[in-house]
């Protein structure tokens, strides 16, 4: 493994996890707390991951958990499939993650640092800020925000050509996908590194090489969910319709609707929201662009699976 030492500074949801997957995977990993309150608040998390990583590596072991909705691609491949190895690096990882409250010593000989804390701008720049002048010349910094895009800290981070994103989803043993955001002064090689990192720790490394507020998933994803609530809202059809024309439409498990209840009403309230306040954050869509790429591809004879090539080679 290239980046070995792993300090994830943030205990929470997502830290606890980009923790224990990493552990998991063999690296040598460090959580940094800011107080003996958040070590009570993370060590029953790690606790409650332990018996998740168990449940699922037990299921995968069954006939029904080599489904592919219900394989846990983060925990193994298919066929090396080896559930007396998997279980044992469970409690290896479990027992190796270290709980540290001083940052200098979390951070002394960390490869790369992963910065899970609360979505809070003024905390995320005190923490860059203060480990700034903590971190070895070697260490590569990258930020898990969901929201907040990483030219906004990159100053503070005094590497702002070793910093860039890492923006991992929940349940990453099972939903394994970690996209890699570059910001302007991120230098490739370091976007390369963090790229081999995702895939060391089994995420599947989705490249962005711009920054793009919603990153790739929620890029899509909102504009369906509005486009799902306009259609409702509006009066033109009931959710188990919309969602049912979506569904059988295109053979997606889920249509719009259920992915709001999974997601939360008062998190889809809060996006919403933003948008009505900032409607530019809708991403103003490039339909020169798309219409030179499509004509393109059609002139090259590329119409799609009709022609036995599209944007796939079938
Ligand atoms: N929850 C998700 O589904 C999800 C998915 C992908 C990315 N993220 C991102 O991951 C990050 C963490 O989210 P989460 O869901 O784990 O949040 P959380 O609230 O569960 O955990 C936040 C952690 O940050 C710590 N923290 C808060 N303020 C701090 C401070 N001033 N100094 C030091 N530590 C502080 C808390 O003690 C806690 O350990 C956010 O940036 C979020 O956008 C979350």
């Amino acid at each position: 493994m290239k980046l070995k030492n792993v300090v994830v500074a943030g205990g929470g949801v997502l830290g606890s996890q980009i923790a224990f997957q990493s552990a998991y995977c063999g690296a040598d990993v460090t959580i940094w707390l800011r107080s003996k309150d958040s070590i009570t608040r993370t060590q029953p998390k790690l606790d409650k991951l332990k018996e998740s990583y168990i449940a699922a590596i037990e299921a995968m072991d069954k006939p029904e958990g080599k489904m592919p909705g219900t394989w846990c691609m983060g925990i193994a491949d298919v066929d090396k499939f080896d559930k007396k190895e998997c279980l044992a690096k469970v409690e290896k990882a479990y027992s190796s993650i270290k709980l540290e409250l001083d940052m200098a010593k979390a951070v002394a000989d960390a490869d790369i640092v992963v910065e899970s804390m609360a979505e809070n701008v003024k905390d995320k720049v005190a923490f860059y800020k203060a480990l700034a002048p903590l971190l070895p010349e070697k260490t590569i910094l990258v930020t898990n925000s969901s929201t907040l895009l990483p030219s906004q800290f990159a100053k503070y981070t005094g590497r702002p050509d070793k910093y860039c994103s890492l923006h991992f989803a929940n349940s990453i043993w099972k939903n394994n996908t970690a996209e890699v955001m570059s910001q302007k002064l991120t230098d490739p090689k370091v976007f390369d590194e963090v790229m081999n990192f995702a895939s060391e720790i089994r995420m599947i490394g989705l490249p962005l090489h711009k920054e793009k507020n919603g990153y790739l998933l929620n890029s899509m994803l909102v504009p369906l969910l509005f486009s799902a609530m306009d259609l409702y809202v509006n009066g033109i059809s009931d959710p188990k319709s919309i969602d049912t024309a979506w569904k059988r439409g295109t053979g997606a498990p889920n249509g719009p609707f259920e992915i709001l209840d999974v997601v939360g009403i008062t998190t889809a309230y809060n996006i919403v929201s933003m948008y009505l306040k900032v409607p530019s954050f809708l991403a103003p869509y490039n339909f020169k662009g798309q219409a030179k790429l499509l004509k393109e591809m059609i002139d090259a004879g590329k119409l799609g699976r009709a022609t036995g090539e599209g944007f796939y080679k079938y």
